[in-house]
């Protein structure tokens, strides 16, 4: 007899904007073997598209208003841990989130925290990845999902796909090429995580395979 599974994470998407990437994640933990579930959607403004999409899946959705909370960060991330808290929440996805959260939230959650970046990083970290990959002339662009660590867009990646640029791509469809990977990867990254084939390491804090001292 195959052995019990065992349980699900418990998982929170932040959102900012639209939230196809969420809707790509609570899609993906239909499947039955998905070692993760998608209980709760919090946006960070009460306007945010993906929350109706949230709502329509039957997931519990929690406005944190950062407008609330004017300029304390501290506040806001009490709000936060408060929701994450009350749905016992495992592992947070930034998912199109446009808050920058302090370092001490951040070590917090150091491990269980991803974030999608629209960038094959380490190149263009940061807004408007795809005008300065075109302005760069690179041949292949993409997306990345990686631990979150304090500095912004750095972090230990996860899982990494890209794609070409093609001969008269605009700012639009190159952003509709990447957008059609990120809805692949983070379903993908999110599973390695949740299953525990991808853990946080502090690097020279790794003991090796094997390694007998
Ligand atoms: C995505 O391109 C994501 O990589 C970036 O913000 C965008 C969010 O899009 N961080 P959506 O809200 O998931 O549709």
């Amino acid at each position: 007899m195959a052995a019990a599974s065992a349980a699900r994470k418990r998982v929170a998407v932040l959102i900012s904007g639209r939230g196809s990437n969420m809707a790509a994640l609570i899609e993906a933990a239909k499947a039955a073997d998905y070692p993760a579930a998608i209980v709760l959607v919090v946006a960070d403004r009460p306007q945010a598209a993906g929350l109706g999409r949230a709502r329509e899946a039957g997931i519990a959705t929690a406005i944190v208003d950062y407008r609330a909370f004017a300029d304390d960060r501290d506040a806001f991330e009490r709000a936060l841990d408060a929701q994450l808290h009350a749905h016992a929440i495992e592992l947070i996805c930034l998912a199109g989130f446009m808050r920058l959260l302090t370092p001490a939230f951040v070590q917090r959650w150091r491990g269980r925290m991803l974030n999608i970046h629209p960038a094959l990083l380490p190149l263009f970290k940061g807004l408007n990845t795809h005008r300065r990959a075109l302005e760069a002339g690179v041949k292949r662009h993409g997306a990345t999902v990686h631990f979150v660590v304090p500095e912004m867009d750095c972090g230990p990646i996860i899982a990494q796909d890209s794609v070409p640029v093609l001969e008269g791509d605009t700012e639009d469809s190159l952003a509709q090429r990447v957008l059609e990977v990120e809805h692949r990867l983070y379903p993908q990254a999110l599973r390695l995580v949740a299953d525990g084939r991808a853990r946080f390491a502090a690097p020279g804090n790794e003991t090796p395979p094997g390694y007998q001292p």
